[in-house]
């Protein structure tokens, strides 16, 4: 891609990635059909298809985009390394199988770019429900003859910790109660699916979750909520570029956190009717603000490297710290550097001195945000840049370069 001066136009948001993946396994708690809509057409939910379909569970998409999911009697719960391995959020199939079958296999998550992530809170939450681990040649194996509702106190606001046991709780006996619950609004999402398959799930989006158990479920259309990683990924990408955007469907009650530090930098957000009104006024820098990630309505992880993209040539410097992931979550850092910016790191901090201009470089794209920031870098840096490894985007994204394109972004897919 080459710079094209500033944005203009309307971006539809795709349908949460975040989201999609868990109601996609939530389906694994009820036999039936199940529509789901606004599922972005990405890799990732490929991947959730994939398994899904080696569990003996039929996914397709209707002419107008709904993935439909049938879930038949039979199913087979078992999670296999070649699936757990290329997509780690495969381990929110533990909850449901564990809770409507009573016993799953689960190849256990590696390593992935950000170093290990571990899934100790996910097994301690299910243990206090009631139930067993053991472990061999890299497979879970559980067993739970009946899980019974309890308080399980989180050590962290875990997004996937929260998920899996959620989706256990609401065929457990009796009331659950997780206390210091992720809030995120794809948590919410997961349990507006569920009550409205007949779950009664309580607090959802707020730190304690109350579950009561029911005895069975029913499948569900749903509509999931849309992507607030996609579309700080385009308001970064007019925040860099300049002009004026539209994002249809954005929910600025999902990204307050977010609008209120691209205000600070010097984006200007609004909600319309539509979505989102985005635009960067002139000719003038952005303006380095200083930024600390936290589980939600904290600043996301997620949208770290796009802030960090958007520092680089902000006037200024932004100090960055990272409080959700271990510290090694800088890796896109280096390819930056290759393109002109300024940024030292030390432990869970990165020290960003904005520079006037970035300049195009053949750079890697590491993880899904990692490499979107990389081609919002693209957007401003001198000459060309190429982002090698577009692979990872395409797991989250649904066509990035040709979005942008229809933004006025000079970007191309080789
Ligand atoms: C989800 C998102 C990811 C986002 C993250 C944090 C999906 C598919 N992925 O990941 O994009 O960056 O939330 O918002 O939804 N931890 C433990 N033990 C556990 C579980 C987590 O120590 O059992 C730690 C992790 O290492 C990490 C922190 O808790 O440091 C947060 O992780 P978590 O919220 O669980 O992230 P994910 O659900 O994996």
């Amino acid at each position: 891609m080459r710079p094209a001066g500033e944005l203009e136009g309307t971006v539809t948001v795709q349908g949460a990635k975040n989201s999609a993946l868990k109601l996609m396994a939530a389906t694994l708690l009820a036999e039936g059909e199940y529509l789901l809509r606004r599922v972005p057409r990405i890799n990732d939910v490929e991947i959730m298809a994939e398994l899904l379909t080696s569990m003996g569970v039929a996914v397709h998409r209707a002419a107008d985009g709904t993935l439909v999911v049938r879930r038949g009697a039979d199913c087979l719960p078992e999670a296999p390394y070649e699936l757990v391995e290329r997509m780690r959020a495969s381990i929110v199939v533990l909850g449901p199988l564990l809770a409507r079958f009573g016993r799953a296999r689960v190849a256990m998550p590696g390593g992935d770019n950000f170093g290990s992530r571990p899934i100790d809170m996910h097994l301690r939450g299910l243990e206090a429900l009631g139930a067993s681990f053991s472990f061999s040649h890299g497979i879970i194996d559980a067993r739970a003859d009946l899980l019974r509702g309890t308080k399980v106190v989180l050590d962290f606001p875990s997004v996937g910790a929260t998920e899996n046991l959620l989706l256990a709780a609401v065929l457990a006996k009796g009331t659950t109660v997780i206390d210091n619950a992720a809030r995120e609004p794809e948590i919410a999402d997961l349990a507006a699916f569920l009550n409205s398959m007949g779950a009664t799930v309580g607090g959802a989006g707020s730190a304690t979750i109350v579950v009561e158990g029911v005895e069975e479920l029913t499948p569900a259309d749903h509509e999931v909520i849309p992507d607030r990683i996609e579309a700080a990924t385009y308001l970064a990408a007019v925040g860099m570029a300049g002009g004026e955007i539209v994002l249809a469907g954005a929910r600025a009650d999902h990204m307050d956190m977010l609008i209120h530090k691209l205000g600070a930098m010097g984006v200007r957000v609004s909600e319309t009717s539509e979505g989102l009104w985005a635009a960067r006024p002139g000719r003038r820098r952005l303006t380095a603000v200083d930024i600390a990630t936290l589980p939600y309505p904290g600043v996301a992880t997620d949208y770290k490297p796009l802030l960090v993209t958007m520092l680089s040539t902000a006037d200024g410097v932004g100090v960055v710290t990272e409080n959700v992931f271990a510290a090694n979550r800088y890796a896109y850092v280096a390819e930056l550097q290759r393109m002109g910016a300024d940024i030292s790191l030390a432990s869970h901090h990165a020290v960003v001195r904005g520079v006037a201009r970035l300049s195009g470089a053949p750079v890697k794209a590491p993880d899904i945000r990692a490499g979107a920031a990389l081609v919002v870098a693209g957007l401003v840096a001198e000459g060309e840049t190429v982002v090698s490894g577009a692979h990872h985007i395409d797991r989250g994204y649904e066509d990035m370069a040709g979005k942008l394109a229809a933004l006025g972004a000079d970007v191309r897919r080789a």
